[in-house]
């Protein structure tokens, strides 16, 4: 099997891929968060930042473009050559309303039509390899047939299914029930992607669907940075490993941010760490509410000190189906309005 890293926006930027990649192994492609071109102009000074090969030394990183603009695209993916990397990976699953509104993300799975001429103008001039993360449909998971046969006529290299509609945004349960049928209708090779948070979720996909060589992993690698490496048979979480880790991840970002910076992204963080804990209910709130950074760190000694690991290590959404979780996830990083 092989792991990816899924991009999260306001998360895995590239001080944090490069902590997580010095500490744990096991991670085969890091994912960034999508580059939003808003015209055929330079990257924003935080995109190119994020994507610089020095501010990712040795990494093995795709660049990933949410964008419906054929011209958008080949310009953005001529950047990324000329900065090294070798591929490049098109968002057609944000489900943002604010994106979908805009025929971005999943809105480009809205009409096939549309679809078509935007993948002929892109595969016409790309100068990189393309890979594409989506959806299996707008509103119907059976959607995701004619997408197949649609893609089916490009060189994707890879297509990382997201096995949600657009409709569903982050609730209930992947509808895993397709994947098989799908795999057997296409020669691109599948990654599949969606609420794998433990070693035994990863195993137990990987043995139910042997279609999928690879799975790429999201907020269950935020939380257990250890869940990769563990799960190809290295060491798995252990405290003194967690601890050292937000350490790093800590001392970097008060660091490099402002105070209210920093403890914006060390809140979001640490709430993915508490997700690791057993009965953490306590120390979830008091790192969700802190409003110094002071009282973070106080939250964060309490669960440290105090609360054992889940065991075995995994995600746990404080009681709340995974689906709400991400979702309330998204709505507080603005990403769903
Ligand atoms: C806060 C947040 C930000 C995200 N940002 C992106 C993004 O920039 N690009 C993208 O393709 N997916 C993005 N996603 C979706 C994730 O990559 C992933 O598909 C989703 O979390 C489901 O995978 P998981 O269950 O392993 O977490 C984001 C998800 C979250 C929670």
């Amino acid at each position: 099997m092989q792991i990816y890293f899924a991009p999260l926006q306001g998360v895995t930027d590239a001080p944090f891929r490069r902590l997580h990649a010095a500490r744990f192994g096991g991670v085969a492609k890091y994912f960034t968060p999508f580059i939003s071109p808003t015209q055929t102009d330079n990257l924003t000074n935080k995109e190119l930042r994020d994507v610089f090969p020095a501010e990712n030394p040795g990494l093995p990183i795709v660049p990933q473009i949410l964008t419906k603009e054929v011209e958008y695209f080949i310009h953005t993916a001529r950047v990324l050559q000329n900065l090294g990397w070798t591929e490049v990976n098109l968002n057609m699953g944000c489900p943002a309303g604010t994106v979908t509104a805009k025929g971005k993300g999943a809105g480009l799975l809205m009409n096939l039509s549309r679809l078509e001429a935007f993948l002929d103008g892109i595969f016409a001039r790309t100068p990189l390899p393309v890979s594409i993360k989506m959806r299996l449909g707008w509103e119907k998971p059976e959607e995701v047939f004619p997408l197949l046969e649609l893609l089916g006529r490009y060189p994707v290299t890879e297509l990382i299914l997201h096995a949600r509609t657009r409709q569903q945004l982050y609730g209930g349960h992947p509808c895993v029930g397709i994947l098989d049928e799908a795999a057997k209708s296409t020669h691109i090779p599948l990654v599949y992607n969606g609420d794998l948070f433990s070693s035994a979720d990863c195993l137990r996909f990987a043995q139910a669907h042997p279609a999928f060589q690879t799975v790429m992993i999201g907020r269950g690698l935020v939380s257990d940075p250890a869940l990769a490496q563990s799960v190809l048979g290295g060491p798995p979480l252990t405290l003194g490993m967690l601890r050292a880790y937000h350490e790093d991840l800590y001392r970097y970002y008060t660091a490099q941010f402002n105070a209210r910076a920093a403890l914006g992204r060390m809140r979001e963080l640490g709430k993915y760490v508490a997700a690791n804990f057993h009965g953490a209910g306590k120390p979830f709130r008091q790192i969700r509410k802190a409003k110094t950074l002071e009282a973070y760190c106080d939250a964060m000694k309490l669960l440290f000190d105090e609360y054992p690991l889940h065991d075995p290590p995994g995600f746990v959404t404080d009681g709340r189906p995974a689906g709400q979780a991400v979702t309330d996830d998204l709505r507080e990083a603005s990403l769903i309005l």
